[in-house]
């Protein structure tokens, strides 16, 4: 059986890279499997939080997956903390996880920074969680963007791992999803740097609740050089900024880079960015004032994930007893 597991962190701004790299994806495979989305807030609290921001944010997070279409009904949505099997997993799961393996993780040293030794145990832990998230549902494919594919093939060395030490096949290897065009959207300002919701330059990202006039004003100023759009690709590639925008373009209209780029070669950037505009504001104008919408009945929000999570432990739970019981647990 094919079942998907897949997140966001409640940490901050909805943005373009979020929708275009995983929530759109996600709308047109829940015709397809058995769909899980969390809203991960135990990953959340790998960094400071601030309490109420963190259950605004939680409840934004939930609205967006709903506004950009992914069904309640039909998946499961639900934020991670509301069930325990979780972070009971992840403390399991840790237990055969070599530290080398950790150490690689690249996310690992962005977040931490150069103070590394004041880095918290948790931001260091955070991928065995989230195999655990995946693990926990035995989800055998994991739509992301791109830059979570590291800790995806953690996730599967880690379900190897379980697998070989009592030797039986009871977690499925896990595949990552990364598909079109819109898998890795770069910073507005700066073309070798991924768009985040932590960018501390508001003019970086486009939010998904953005209004026209600040997608307007992003777009305008976003970082470009002198030259109209080349005829290639291959002179494309090398001006990663021009590069990055002809890619948003691209994954909005459903296109692929060449058929975007063939639109607009020859042209100025004050042309194409009015084009990029109209057609961020028609894809992110709807699901935005959707969300505003949501957000303003957090007892409809809250009901959904309380839903959600009831369904969520009702598949998670047994599994972790099968854990426990293979483990050597006494369970009650
Ligand atoms: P995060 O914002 O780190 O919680 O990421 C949530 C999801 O959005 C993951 O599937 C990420 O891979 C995806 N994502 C985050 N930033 C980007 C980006 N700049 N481009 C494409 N996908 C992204
Ligand atoms: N680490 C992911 C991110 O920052 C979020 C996440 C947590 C996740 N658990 C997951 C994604 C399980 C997919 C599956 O984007």
């Amino acid at each position: 059986m094919n079942r998907i597991f897949s997140g966001i962190q409640p940490t901050g701004n909805l943005h373009l890279g979020n929708y275009l790299g995983a929530i759109r994806n996600w709308v047109a495979l829940q015709n397809a499997y058995e769909c899980i989305f969390c809203i991960v807030d135990l990953h959340a609290l790998t960094l400071p939080q601030d309490p109420d921001e963190l259950r605004a944010s939680t409840r934004e997070v939930t609205a967006a997956y709903i506004a950009a279409g992914v069904d309640p009904e039909r998946c499961i949505i639900f934020n991670q903390s509301m069930v325990s099997a979780h972070a009971e997993l992840a403390w399991l799961l840790s237990c055969i996880t070599p530290l080398g393996w950790l150490n690689r993780m690249t996310q690992f040293k962005e977040k931490a920074g150069k103070q590394r030794d004041l880095a918290g145990l948790g931001l260091y832990a955070y991928p065995v969680l989230m195999a655990a998230d995946i693990l926990g549902y035995k989800a055998t494919h994991v739509p992301v963007g791109e830059d979570q594919k590291q800790h995806l093939e953690l996730a599967r060395d880690i379900a190897g791992a379980f697998n070989r030490r009592y030797e039986r096949d009871f977690f499925p290897l896990p595949e990552p999803q990364i598909f079109g065009t819109g898998t890795r959207v770069m910073s507005l300002r700066d073309g070798t740097k991924k768009m985040s919701k932590s960018d501390p330059s508001d003019y970086s990202r486009i939010n998904m609740t953005d209004d026209r006039d600040t997608v307007a004003l992003k777009i305008r100023r976003a970082k470009t050089d002198p030259e109209p759009l080349p005829g290639t690709i291959e002179a494309l590639e090398v001006r990663p900024e021009a590069d990055n925008l002809v890619g948003i373009y691209a994954a909005l209209a459903d296109q692929s880079r060449e058929t975007a780029l063939q639109k607009f070669a020859g042209q100025n950037f004050s042309v194409f960015k009015e084009a990029l505009t109209e057609l961020s504001v028609a894809t992110l104008g709807p699901i935005g004032g959707e969300m505003r919408r949501l957000v303003a009945d957090p007892g409809h929000i809250d009901a959904v994930l309380r839903r959600g999570a009831e369904r969520a432990a009702a598949i998670a739970e047994p599994i972790l007893r099968e854990v426990k019981d293979i483990t050597g647990l006494l369970r009650p």
